[in-house]
């Protein structure tokens, strides 16, 4: 059904000086279960835009670029999406880099430290503007309120055809654990999930992706 997706997975990792970096908690087992999950069905070029994990991501079955920055993943992207049937933006891309990077260690010198940042550009927001007609365009949300209406702009703003919301909550704390309970929000509404574990969402949301295929042609 598709030649080539493209899944971004992972944190990004963004340096202050030459030993430290402000990074999230992301683990990138998603993005590695979805990769898995796409070789089971049979895709032929499974592209893995990842950044640093502790996970082995080595597979025959799929390319792995492996990145740090917010920005080293768009320059990856640029080179690899455009020729995508399906791009699944399952990083959790820091919204903030350094404005100023420290070539030497910061010492300690000073009772406070004030390190300025700045935006980065917002990756899923430019895929889906240059969107190609057919290709289909995954995003990942994580909220802790509001989470409703802050999903349906967000789904609507950045073009998608899918957005996998995780609600975030002591119940379900999303990062680091091996099981998520996520809503699915397409053009037809809300679904919401069952707490499962993320390799069996990974089966969910590419039966789901099939399905949006589906009503597409
Ligand atoms: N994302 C991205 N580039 C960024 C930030 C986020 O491509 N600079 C992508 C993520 O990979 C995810 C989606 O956007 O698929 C949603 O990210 P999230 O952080 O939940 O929401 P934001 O749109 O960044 O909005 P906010 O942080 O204000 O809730």
């Amino acid at each position: 059904m598709f030649k080539r997706i493209v899944i971004c997975s992972g944190p990004t990792v963004e340096p202050i000086d030459p030993v430290r970096f402000l990074s999230n908690r992301s683990s990138g087992k998603s993005g590695l279960q979805l990769a898995n999950e796409a070789l089971k069905r049979g895709i032929p070029e499974i592209i893995l835009i990842t950044g640093p994990t502790c996970l082995n991501m080595e597979n025959p079955g799929f390319t792995v670029i492996p990145v740090e920055t917010a920005l080293e993943m768009r320059e990856q992207l640029r080179q690899y999406s455009d020729a995508a049937d399906v791009i699944v933006m399952a990083a959790a891309v820091s919204d903030y880099r350094v404005a100023q990077y420290s070539k030497e260690k910061i010492k300690k010198s000073q009772e406070t430290l004030i390190i300025q940042l700045v935006k980065n550009p917002d990756i899923l927001f430019e895929l889906g503007q240059r969107k190609k007609s057919g290709q289909i365009l995954v995003g990942y949300a994580a909220e802790t309120d509001n989470i409703l209406e802050n999903v349906r702009e967000k789904f609507k703003r950045k073009n998608l055809d899918l957005l996998v919301l995780n609600e975030v909550s002591a119940q379900n704390p999303a990062f680091h654990v091996d099981k998520n309970q996520v809503y699915f929000v397409t053009a037809g509404g809300f679904q919401k999930l069952e707490m499962m574990e993320k390799s069996c969402l990974a089966a969910r949301v590419w039966d789901e992706i099939e399905k949006l295929v589906h009503k597409l042609h």
